[in-house]
Parts: C-alpha cells; structure tokens; sequence
C-alpha cells in the first residue's frame, strides 16, 4: 500500500524521510538500509548526518546495500555511484567499510558482479529501502519494460535518462555513461519499507504514473502499488498531476457561523435546495476549493433554513457569494458566476 506525503518544499521532504529512516536506525541499530544515489536523497544524508554528529545515532552495526552503480567510470570518478555515497554519507557517519555495499561495475566479467551483489541481496533483507525516482519513472536504473521479477542486471540506459543526468556530466552528453548495473525490481520490492522522496514539476508525470496509473513495466515504479509498506514523499510540484481530493463544501449554520468565519479569508455560498443556478454552482465551488487550499475556506448557507443570516448580509437573491476577511464583509457577488469569475472575485480578496 502507498501511504503519500505532500509537503510544501525540499526541505519538508527531507525532514519528513529522515524521520521514517532514522526512526528505523534508532530502534534497530543493526539494521540494513537500501540507499539510493541522484540529487533527491541528499537532504535526507544531510539530516542523518546532522543527527549522527548532534545526537550520536552510530552506524557502527548498520549495513547499507545500494542500487546501482554505473559503468565505464572508474571507482574514485567524482559521478561515480562509490564517490557520491562516500562523498553524501558515508565519509560523515560511522559505518564500517566492510559493511557498505555498491554493486561493482569493474572488471571484465560484470555478469558475475551482478551475481555476486544478487547472492549478497539473498542474505541482506533489506528494513528501508531509500528510493529517488527518473522522470520516466525508473526505480535504481530499472528502466521502462524491465521485468518486475528482474534481479540485480546490467542495464543500457534511456535516452531520457542520459540527458537527465547530464546535468552531472557537465551537461554533456556524452561524458554520461550509457550501461549501468541496477539491482532489480525484484530486490527493490524484497525491502521491508521503501520510502521514496521526489520534488520538481519534472518528476510530476512519473508520481501521478506511479501512484494513480495502472501496474505495468511501463512504469517500474507503478509496482510500489503492490508492495505492503511504501511511503512516497514528494513536494507540491511533483504532486501537481495527481487528482485533487474532492473538496465537499460544509453548510453553516447560525449557531457556529461566527466561530467558524472569525479569522481568515471566507466565501460563504448563500443557496436555497429549489434554486437551479444554485445547483449548477455548487460542483464548481467543489473543484475550485482545493486549488484555494489554505488561503480561502468554502462554506455554503441554506437560505431557507437560515432566513437570519441571509438577511444579516443583505442577501435578497440567490444564489449569492460573500467574501468575509476575518469575520467582515469584503465584497459580494450575486447570481451565478463562472469558474474564471470565481477566480477573479476570490483573486480580488487575496
Ligand atoms: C538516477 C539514479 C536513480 C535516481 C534518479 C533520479 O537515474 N539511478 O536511483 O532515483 O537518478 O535522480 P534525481 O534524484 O537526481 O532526480
């Protein structure tokens, strides 16, 4: 089951991802972590770091498995997978060499390095699994149409991968190596608890792919769908393509109206049930209040039950829209008004 997090910003992000993983490191100090490389977890290094040097948290007996590793790139190369993890982590907490794990991509025969890291996954179980996501909804470097029963495989990367992390490679192409080895989708979904963090627009096609889409090796990540306990924390932009929760407008009524409307930024929809312009309103009250989440709250009267409070804001006919800025009238539209005219009378008050 997907459990999604949205949060305002990268910070957010990674706040609300260190609290899951460390939440696993502190109550299991011998625990496995699956980590993961790209510009989308380093937030959530900086905060275990921070943690380890502000609160002692030891990786002493923590064993870390990574999922990928690129080829043609020395070790020590600064984009290597190696450098990123020593550079981003490794170098700044107290985990033992011998318990860190990168799949390896030297040597002549990478065929058994990926069953030797496939061999060593088979005994690690994995309690967290870190995971960023492509903006063709890659999970590691298991690219669109790998098989969900994949294990660890060297893999000949996409085009729209190569290009996305160019930006590594001096935005030049062909500095960005084009085979990698990746565990497979199978090892990734082997993890106890997968946690995976996404921000920017760029990635906001591959969230909604993955969360709302069908299940299919299109999508590699579209599999989370399946696996028991994924959190998925993304920022506002990267969730901007999933569907707004449908907002249901709450009816007010006299006895809590001025509790409810004191403070803040109100559209009160006045409405009578016999009213058809009324009804032709109401759904587009509905799609607009979550875009105005947090900065205007959406409340209907019933006219007909409450004569009083129509009659306190001059309401003669309906339907009628009041705008209330800390309890008091800022301005008022009657009869029935497009979504765009919505907009601009709700735009008028912020
Ligand atoms: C690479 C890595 C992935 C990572 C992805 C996204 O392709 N192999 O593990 O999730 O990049 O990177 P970023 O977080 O920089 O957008």
């Amino acid at each position: 089951m997907i459990k999604l997090i949205v949060c305002k910003d990268y910070e957010e992000v990674s706040d609300k991802a260190a609290q899951l993983v460390l939440d696993v490191v502190k109550s299991k100090p011998d625990c496995t972590l699956g980590l993961a490389t790209g510009s989308s977890p380093i937030g959530l290094y900086q905060r275990m770091i921070r943690d380890h040097e502000e609160n002692g948290t030891s990786y002493q007996n923590v064993k870390s498995y990574n999922l990928d590793e690129y080829v043609g790139l020395d070790v020590h190369h600064p984009e290597s997978y190696y450098s990123f993890m020593y550079r981003n982590l490794f170098d700044h907490i107290d985990i033992r060499e011998e318990n860190v794990h990168l799949p390896s991509s030297q040597g002549d025969d990478l065929q058994k390095n990926c069953d030797d890291y496939n061999a060593a996954l088979a005994q690690a179980e994995v309690d967290v699994q870190v995971l960023g996501i492509g903006s063709n909804g890659h999970i590691g470097f298991n690219e669109p149409h790998t098989p969900f029963d994949s294990v660890t495989h060297i893999v000949n990367l996409k085009e729209s991968t190569i290009r996305d992390n160019a930006r590594f490679f001096d935005d030049d192409i062909s500095k960005v190596p084009t085979q990698a080895i990746t565990m497979g989708i199978s090892n990734v979904m082997a993890a106890r608890k997968i946690v995976l963090v996404a921000t920017s627009a760029h990635k906001a096609d591959a969230i909604c792919k993955t969360i709302c889409g069908p299940i299919t090796e299109e999508v590699p990540a579209s599999v989370l769908q399946k696996h028991p306990d994924v959190t998925i924390i993304v920022d506002e932009a990267a969730a901007a393509l999933l569907p707004k929760e449908e907002v249901k407008v709450e009816v007010l009524n006299t006895e809590v109206f001025d509790d409810v409307v004191r403070e803040g930024t109100v559209l009160v929809d006045f409405f009578a049930t016999w009213c058809g312009p009324c009804k032709m309103l109401g759904p587009v009250l509905e799609q607009l209040a979550p875009e105005y989440g947090g900065k205007v709250r959406f409340y209907k009267v019933d006219c007909d039950n409450d004569p009083a409070l129509a009659q306190r804001f001059g309401v003669t006919s309906i339907p009628n829209l009041v705008i209330l800025k800390d309890g008091q009238l800022f301005s008022r539209s009657i009869g029935f008004a497009s979504k765009d005219q919505l907009k601009a009378f709700l735009d008028s008050a912020l």
